[in-house]
C-alpha cells in the first residue's frame, strides 16, 4: 500500500536526546542546503564515523524521492530543516505563496520521520520583516564556505577552517561531491581543534520561532 506523502507515519522515528551544553562546550553547526541528493549519503557517513552532528535544510521536493535518507537524519539526531518546498525567492511571492512553501515542505518532513522541521532556512538568504515564518525560526549563516561556487574540496576546506569561530554557523550544500570529499577532512580538523560539532537547534537552544539566527556569538 502506498502511502500518501502529506500522512505522518504511525509511529515517530525515535531521535536520541542531544546532550551537548554549548555555554560549555566550543561548539559550531555544520549545515547543508539543497539536499537530499546522491552524495547526502556519504555526509552522514562522514558525520556518524566522527560521532559529529549537523543540520540539513531540504528542499520538500527532493525528500519526497528519498524519505528514507530523511529517516535516517533523524535516528542520527542530525538537525532535520526546511529550505521550502521547491526553493523559490521568496520575497517574490505573496504570503500565502510563502507559507504554501513552507509547510508542504514541512509535511514531507513530517510523513518521512514523525516530527516537524526545527527551523527554516530561506533559499539564498533572502527574506524582509514581512516574510511569514509559519512558526518556525529563521535559521542563516554567518561562515559561507562558497562550495556551489568553488566545487574545489581544498578551497571549501580552507574557507570553512578560516570563518571557524565558536559559535559559529556554516553554509554548505549537501548536493556537491566536493563537498563530500572535503567533509571528513573539515570534520577532523574542527575536532582537533576542541570544537564539538552540533545541531543548530543545540548551539542554539529556545530560538523564538518569529527570530533570524546567524550564530551564537
Ligand atoms: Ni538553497
Amino acid at each position: 500500500m502506498t502511502r500518501p506523502v502529506d500522512a505522518a507515519p504511525t509511529t515517530p522515528v525515535p531521535r536520541p536526546a542531544h546532550t551537548t551544553d554549548c555555554t560549555k562546550a566550543k561548539c559550531i553547526a555544520l549545515t547543508f542546503d539543497d539536499g537530499p541528493g546522491p552524495f547526502t549519503s556519504a555526509i552522514l557517513d562522514a558525520l556518524e564515523k566522527a560521532k559529529a552532528r549537523a543540520s540539513f535544510f531540504m528542499i520538500g521536493s527532493a525528500i519526497t524521492t528519498d524519505p528514507g535518507i530523511v529517516r535516517r537524519m533523524a535516528a542520527a539526531g542530525m538537525g532535520v530543516g526546511n529550505h521550502t518546498w521547491s526553493h523559490p525567492q521568496v520575497t517574490a511571492l505573496t504570503p500565502d505563496q510563502v507559507t504554501g512553501e513552507i509547510t508542504r515542505q514541512s509535511s514531507a518532513v513530517a510523513a518521512a520521520t514523525g516530527h516537524e522541521p526545527f527551523a527554516v532556512r530561506p533559499p539564498y538568504g533572502a527574506f524582509t520583516r514581512s516574510t511569514p515564518h509559519a512558526g518556525l525560526p529563521f535559521v542563516l549563516w554567518d561562515v559561507d564556505t562558497e562550495d556551489w561556487k568553488n566545487l574545489d574540496p581544498t578551497r571549501t576546506t580552507q574557507r570553512a577552517l578560516s570563518g571557524a569561530h565558536p559559535g559559529a554557523i556554516v553554509l554548505m550544500h549537501d548536493i556537491h561531491p566536493s563537498t563530500a570529499k572535503a567533509l571528513p577532512g573539515i570534520i577532523a580538523a574542527l575536532q582537533k581543534q576542541g570544537y564539538t560539532l552540533v545541531t543548530v537547534d543545540e548551539l542554539l537552544p529556545g530560538m523564538d520561532p518569529s527570530g533570524s539566527y546567524y550564530s551564537a556569538g
